[in-house]
């Protein structure tokens, strides 16, 4: 099959499309022909040699996240599955690929109404965009500050703070940016490229920050007393540079909120693509590459050139 490797960490062209063994399913797998790999902000920094979540080395099939039909599973796995249009996380890596091996407990059926590109592109985004509102606890008439508000994650959680009730403030680089977050339901969008951006936003209560650095710096202070920090990435390369002691003193909160059991996250995964289905959430795909350019997909998202969701097609 075509895959693509990573075959040593750096930048974008160490990912070099290739061919794999087609993958076998053993006991308690299942083989899913893929339709869509996603690519999630973390991959890049893994292809580069920063995080490294799964604890994997190189050479490595890259990729947690695909969709597809289920074209055969291994003992003990119940064959009903076969056939099944899912989307499944991989468990870590191999989802650049034209099939994929997953534990037999991954594939979630995509619901009725819901396409296959949309359900992909909420598998990752979908849940963590829904475990960081239960770690924000956004009351209704809240204000809420999303930085990155047009990426996957910040584009689901401008709509979910809405349903929320919320005054979203939606802060993103450029107007192309603040355009689709605007169209998501933003009630106001401010351009974090522009000096003194930060004035224009005023006080709020929550701060979504997945982007770190000198942006979730000049947010921080933005936190009315009883607010809250949702920290949950650091896509600028560096985390927000404020301590729990720091927020404590100033009658803050920072919430690290991506974790959660297992079932947390199998249901909170499901109840994100049953909002895709009716229509509650709307994944932005803001671009597809053909599997064997994830080198040009990887350089697109590090360079910020990126709308919402990004998907492989192999
Ligand atoms: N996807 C998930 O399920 C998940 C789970 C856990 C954690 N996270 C973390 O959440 C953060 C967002 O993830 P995502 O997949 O939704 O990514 P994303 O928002 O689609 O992409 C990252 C965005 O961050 C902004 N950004 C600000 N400074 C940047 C810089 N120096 N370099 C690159 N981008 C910069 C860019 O938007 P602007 O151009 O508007 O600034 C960029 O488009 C990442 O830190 C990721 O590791 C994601």
């Amino acid at each position: 099959m075509r895959a693509v490797w990573l075959k040593e960490f750096g930048g974008p062209d160490v990912l070099q499309p290739g061919e794999a063994p087609d993958p076998v399913p053993g006991p308690g797998q299942a083989l899913i022909a893929v339709t869509f790999a996603n690519i999630t902000f973390v991959e890049t920094q893994f292809r580069s040699g920063g995080m490294n979540p799964f604890q994997v080395q190189p050479p490595v099939i890259p990729g947690n996240g695909v969709g597809g039909v289920i074209t055969s599973v291994g003992a003990g796995v119940h064959h009903d599955l076969v056939g099944q249009q899912v989307v499944a996380s991989t468990g870590g890596t191999g989802g650049y690929a034209e099939q994929a091996v997953v534990p037999a407990a991954s594939p979630l059926i995509v619901p009725d109404g819901l396409a296959l590109d949309a359900a992909v592109a909420l598998l990752a985004d979908g849940r963590t965009a829904k475990l960081l509102m239960r770690a924000a606890t956004v009351g209704a008439g809240e204000r809420v500050l999303v930085l990155a508000a047009a990426g996957g994650v910040g584009s689901l959680l401008v709509q979910l703070a809405e349903h929320a009730g919320a005054k979203v403030v939606a802060a993103a680089g450029g107007p192309r940016k603040g355009a689709v977050a605007a169209d998501l339901g933003a009630d106001r969008v401010v351009d974090y490229s522009a000096a003194g951006w930060a004035a224009e936003v005023g006080q709020v209560d929550v701060v979504f920050d997945g982007v770190g650095g000198e942006l979730g710096a000049t947010a921080f202070p933005l936190l009315e007393p009883g607010g809250r920090m949702v920290v949950y990435g650091l896509a600028s390369g560096a985390w927000t540079p404020v301590s729990d002691d720091d927020a404590a003193a100033r009658g803050v909160a920072i919430r690290r909120g991506i974790s959660g059991t297992p079932e947390d996250l199998r249901a909170f995964t499901e109840s994100a693509l049953e909002d895709g289905a009716t229509g509650r959430l709307t994944p932005v795909i803001g671009q597809r590459f053909p599997l064997d350019r994830a080198a040009d997909a990887h350089r697109a998202i590090e360079t910020r050139a990126t709308i919402g969701k990004t998907l492989l097609v192999p």
